[in-house]
């Protein structure tokens, strides 16, 4: 049974905070505190006291005020310190500083705030089973898509429901390069580097890229949605690095756009998990999810489908989101981490991904020879793919050394996509294809998904 481990009124007693990471979200914690501290007391009956700080370089200015704040060197010893009821963690990755400085806090007692998704999509389960054991909380609703309240969706608002799929926009970064390349015609690495200088991107940029930190994302949503263990390692994970500007305008031709999905749905195999590039049509809801903006949409039995949209990325709405935790804690509310005791959250079974149904958008780049669009077209035969659409293009840039102007034996862009079928099939077709010689570069693929 999922219930509050700790009940009754809640003390009026200041609750102590210790935030080790003073970064972005740290940082944006603090302002956060200076601009509703008051009004926050008044709404939780006590206030809320930042004792201690931690980070590595005492001297940065933070453009916040640390007056009367311990300063600690160390995480883990902040994780400790007698000062602080609850131990803020917004340093990141998913060993070091991080892990031990929770580690230490849940043993000690210490409820623990966290926006740290690769630490908990890494060591969510033992973690769990830490905080569980010493009856205090492990919250992280700002670790999947920002400042949407996601987590306290699913476990509260969605309590009563099976859930047949969640999937969603939650990587801010990526969603803002995709936007800019779609509407700005904006080269990858420029506006990469514009989502690091806004603070969205995390660390190493190529876990936004490559679909990492949305896959650390899904892998809590999914033990949400399913209640089964963490699985990171059973996420197939591509990311947008592949993107180009022919597939973005082929698919505003087609009526879709292209978002990263971190899609988790229950199959008669088992939980499917994936994150990829997704064509979606452009008049759904998810295609006008648009630059930093995330969206997690889940599909509930009985509440029947949600679509939440917010900010994604960022001080503001990540602060918002620790804030939303910090004040469940203040008002004596304790949950399991994943909603249900660790002794209920049952083993993960993975479906293949080869079993996938979908429609498929392929991109093709062909030697305008004779009998080559025939070669493709048995190929996709002999493995069952019919197809749906069909567009040939002259082709725009040159490969180095061959001739772009529509010469005979240039290679020309074919464009297909397809009715439903299986992954196994389409991979197994575009691996003959390949084959054969007759393509100019490596075949694009993306899922469409059905919404
Ligand atoms: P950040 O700007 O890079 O800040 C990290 C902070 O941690 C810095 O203050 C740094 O200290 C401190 N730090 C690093 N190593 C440390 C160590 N060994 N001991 C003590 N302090 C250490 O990162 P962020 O963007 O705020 O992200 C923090 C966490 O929130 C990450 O888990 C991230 O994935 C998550 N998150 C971020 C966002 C976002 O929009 N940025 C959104 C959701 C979740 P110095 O400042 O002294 O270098
Ligand atoms: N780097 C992450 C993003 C931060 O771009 O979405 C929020 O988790």
């Amino acid at each position: 049974m999922t219930k509050p481990l700790t009940e009754g009124p809640p003390t009026q007693e200041p609750l102590k905070l210790g935030i080790a990471g003073l970064g972005t979200v740290g940082a944006g914690l603090l302002r956060l505190l200076e601009t509703h501290g008051q009004v926050l007391s008044a709404r939780l009956g006590r206030a809320i006291e930042v004792t201690a700080v931690c980070a590595r370089d005492k001297t940065k200015d933070r453009g916040v005020c640390l007056d009367g704040m311990s300063w600690y060197d160390d995480a883990a010893k902040l994780a400790l310190a007698e000062e602080i009821d609850v131990f803020v963690e917004l340093i990141g990755g998913e060993e070091g500083a991080a892990r031990s400085s929770v580690e230490a806090a849940l043993k000690a007692g210490k409820h623990v705030v966290t926006a740290n998704k690769a630490l908990l999509a890494h060591h969510g389960n033992e973690l769990a089973l830490l905080a569980e054991e010493n009856n205090v909380a492990l919250n992280f609703e700002a670790a999947v898509a920002g400042g949407i309240p996601i987590i306290k969706t699913m476990r509260e608002g969605l309590a009563g429901n099976g859930v047949a799929r969640v999937y969603g926009i939650m990587n801010g970064t990526c969603n803002f390069i995709l936007t800019k390349m779609q509407n700005e015609s904006r080269d990858f690495a420029e506006v990469l580097s514009e989502a690091q200088a806004m603070g969205y991107a995390e660390a190493d940029p190529s876990f936004d890229v490559g679909g990492i930190d949305t896959a650390h994302k899904l892998a809590l949503l999914t033990t949400l949605a399913f209640g089964t263990e963490v699985a990171f390692d059973d996420i197939h994970i591509e990311g947008i690095e592949a993107i180009s500007s022919a597939d973005i305008e082929a698919a505003d031709e087609l009526g879709y756009r292209i978002k990263l999905l971190g899609v988790a749905m229950a199959t008669d195999e088992g939980i499917e998990q994936r994150v990829h590039p997704t064509m979606v049509p452009k008049e759904s809801p998810i295609a006008q999810v648009s630059g930093v903006t995330n969206c997690v949409a889940v599909d509930g039995d009985f509440s029947g489908d949600l679509l939440l949209v917010g900010p994604g990325a960022g001080a503001g709405a990540t602060a918002s989101a620790v804030m939303s935790d910090i004040a469940d804690i203040a008002r004596g509310l304790v949950f399991a981490p994943f909603n249900l005791p660790s002794s209920h959250i049952k083993p993960y079974t993975r479906a293949r991904l080869n079993a996938h149904q979908g429609a498929y958008y392929i991109r093709l780049s062909v030697f305008d020879k004779p009998g080559a669009m025939a070669a493709i077209a048995t190929h996709l035969g002999e493995q069952g793919v019919s197809l749906e659409s069909i567009v040939q293009r002259r082709p725009r840039a040159a490969l180095p050394g061959i001739d772009a102007r529509g010469e005979p034996g240039a290679p020309t862009s074919l464009i297909l996509i397809t009715h439903e079928t299986t992954e196994q099939s389409i991979r197994a077709a575009l691996e003959a294809i390949g084959k054969d010689d007759k393509l100019a570069a490596p075949p694009q693929m993306i899922r469409i998904e059905k919404l």
